[in-house]
């Protein structure tokens, strides 16, 4: 058996941090588990996602972002994904075809039944055992989002020689094309999460992201500790 499990949330919701966070618990504990995200994790699907957050890239045709980001996430599971799982291990994901429901659909307001065809074609169905959503408004989202961005420019001054890093987070603005989007825009990107969830509930957990950092992270272990039991641990070193 496998698990697959993907982080979803608005911008600044901490879904990043939660997913690394729980990746070094799951190793520490001697899980097989690998961790990735989206757009990007593979060579080609990080390519795709300097494309598709690049703020000089305005005149980005809806259609042509639906498809980039179909094309990495096809690229990740081909590549990453579904090799991963056929060996028993996890694969943790910070985001996955949710998102493409929620900001491709519900926030540029792209027809579902045709967003539903192309993840088809891209995901071949694949689809997680457990989302969790890190739940908070989009307004509380993109204030954390712009506080930040702040910082990082702020830091960026800072340090002006700092070493080229093959790092591609730290490579990218943080402040992006997609961020850049006007709050009604994330807003109806919201609402299309909560619907998601309600047609679904079975396999979406929602975690409160107000909470303190350390807090969430325990509420998402609580919520993955009973599909644990189905993997195999690695053997340790004696
Ligand atoms: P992410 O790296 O999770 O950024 P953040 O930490 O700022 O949320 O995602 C990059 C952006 O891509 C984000 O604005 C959400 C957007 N996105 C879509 O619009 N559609 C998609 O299918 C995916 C996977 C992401």
């Amino acid at each position: 058996m496998s698990l697959f499990i993907t982080f979803e949330g608005l911008e600044g919701s901490g879904k990043s941090t939660q997913a690394r966070l729980l990746y070094e618990r799951l190793q520490i504990r001697g899980y097989p588990v690998i961790l990735t995200r989206e757009p990007g994790g593979t060579r080609i699907g990080e390519m795709i996602r300097r494309i598709l957050v690049d703020l000089k890239h305005t005149e980005m045709a809806p259609t042509t972002e639906t498809l980039l980001f179909s094309a990495a996430r096809a690229q990740l599971i081909s590549e990453l994904i579904r090799p991963y799982l056929a060996t028993g291990g996890i694969v943790l994901c910070d985001r996955y075809s949710d998102s493409t429901y929620a900001y491709q659909g519900y926030g540029l307001g792209r027809d579902l039944d045709e967003l539903h065809a192309i993840t088809k074609a891209a995901t071949g169905d694949l689809m997680p055992d457990l989302t969790l959503y890190l739940d908070l408004t989009a307004e509380e989202g993109l204030e954390r989002k712009r506080l930040a961005a702040r910082v990082n420019r702020g830091e960026q001054l800072m340090t002006p020689s700092s070493p080229s890093s093959s790092n591609n987070a730290q490579q990218e603005p943080a402040w992006n094309r997609l961020d850049a989007r006007d709050l009604e825009y994330h807003q109806r990107v919201a609402t299309g999460f909560q619907e998601l969830i309600q047609r679904d509930p079975q396999r979406w957990r929602k975690i409160d992201a107000r909470l303190p950092v350390h807090e969430v992270a325990h509420l998402v272990e609580l919520e993955v500790e009973p599909l644990l039991a189905q993997i195999t641990l690695l053997e340790q070193d004696s």
